[in-house]
């Protein structure tokens, strides 16, 4: 049976980033079947909502989605719930159940002077891990009162939340360098105080793993004055998505960075659904200058985290490496002598390595 994966490339560069990454997948070898489906402002345009059930159903259905970007300024002016932002990332990440959204940030050795901190702080390698269906996200009501005066955004968490993610954020750690740091709020909210409780009751089952907490704000600090400190980091939604950011740009770029977001697992294989961490950047959209490689990186983190392919996964980090080395760079990551590549150059130069 072939590897069956949803294609959803989206909105803005989605599609031309997306493209390189099933090229890539190709070129690897393996037994796949892909199969596209509409999502975000692209949806909503075609058939009026930007997450379509055909969309829902066909990823409920196949082993791994691989999803572009949703979103840009066209729709912005939309009502919140079908905006694509709102409207299909979060409903998708809630009906699959992708609890788990796992961010590495890692310095490419061949990028190390394009850091904004310029190699200072050495090589970063850190994951952080994000609770993705929960929080200030997802509580309800998110509404306006009083004539739109007041708004209300509701943060909750229940233990059984904090539980299995703070479990999955164990799991990672151990096949890393064995070292968690909680983040939260806990001298402020109280959703951060039972977060603080929960890990901290997790953490006595997990001895091989050492755990510390930290303040977010503390966080946010030390990810700019060491970030080599880190190694796993484990937050809720929002902190997360802050944090993510800021630790993708230690790594030069976010064209470089790809998430997983993964459900309950079996057999150490998850249904998961994989997206680079930038967004759609309708900016420079149809001009072949986005940078696939978060997406290349992306399908890599599928085929470890879904489809238990480590060796072949290794062999793409492999050949995104090679290639930089080589000196090939998409506009974004482009310094004096470098060679400037197309989204689909920088595509086929990995593919072509990966057949070697
Ligand atoms: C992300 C994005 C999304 C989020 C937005 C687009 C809803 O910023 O995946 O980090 O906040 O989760
Ligand atoms: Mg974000």
């Amino acid at each position: 049976m072939p590897h069956k994966i949803a294609v959803l490339a989206g909105d803005g560069i989605g599609p031309e980033v997306i493209a390189e990454a099933v090229k890539v997948l190709k070129a690897t070898g393996a037994d796949f079947s892909f199969e596209e489906a509409l999502i975000g402002g692209t949806a909503y345009d075609k058939t009026g909502h930007p997450l379509p059930q055909k969309t829902l159903d066909l990823c409920k259905e196949s082993d791994a989605v691989l999803l572009g970007a949703v979103g840009g300024p066209a729709w912005d002016h939309l009502e919140t719930k079908l905006r694509p932002e709102v409207g299909a990332l979060l409903p998708l990440r809630a009906e699959l159940q992708l609890f788990a959204n796992v961010r590495p940030a890692k310095t490419l050795p061949a990028l190390l002077l394009a850091s904004p901190l310029k190699g200072e702080r050495g090589l970063v390698d850190l994951v952080v891990v994000r609770e993705l269906t929960g929080g200030i996200y997802f509580g309800k009501p998110r509404e306006r009162r009083e004539n739109g005066t007041v708004a209300v955004d509701t943060c909750i968490y229940s233990k059984s939340e904090i539980e299995r993610i703070a479990q999955r954020a164990y799991e990672i750690a151990r096949h890393r360098r064995h070292n968690l740091v909680s983040v939260d709020k806990a001298n402020v909210l109280e959703t951060s105080r039972l977060w603080r409780e929960v890990v901290t009751d997790i953490a006595e089952q997990n001895h091989d793993v050492s755990t510390s907490h930290m303040l977010v704000d503390n966080c946010a600090m030390q990810l700019i004055r060491d970030p080599q400190q880190f190694d796993v980091i484990l937050t809720e939604n929002m902190f997360g998505d802050i944090l993510s950011d800021e630790a993708s740009m230690i790594t030069g770029s976010l064209g470089l960075l790809p998430s997983a977001s993964l459900s309950h697992h079996k057999d150490g294989k998850s249904f998961g659904l994989y997206e680079p961490v930038h967004g759609s950047a309708p900016d420079i959209a149809g001009q072949q200058r986005a940078n696939p490689i978060a997406a290349i990186l992306s399908a890599a983190m599928m085929l470890k985290y879904t489809f238990g392919e480590n060796d072949v996964a290794f062999r793409i980090d492999q050949a995104v490496d090679a290639v930089l080395e080589h000196g090939l760079r998409t506009a974004d990551i482009f310094e004096k002598g470098t060679r400037l590549a197309s989204t689909a150059e920088m595509g086929d130069a990995i593919a072509g390595k990966l057949a070697e």
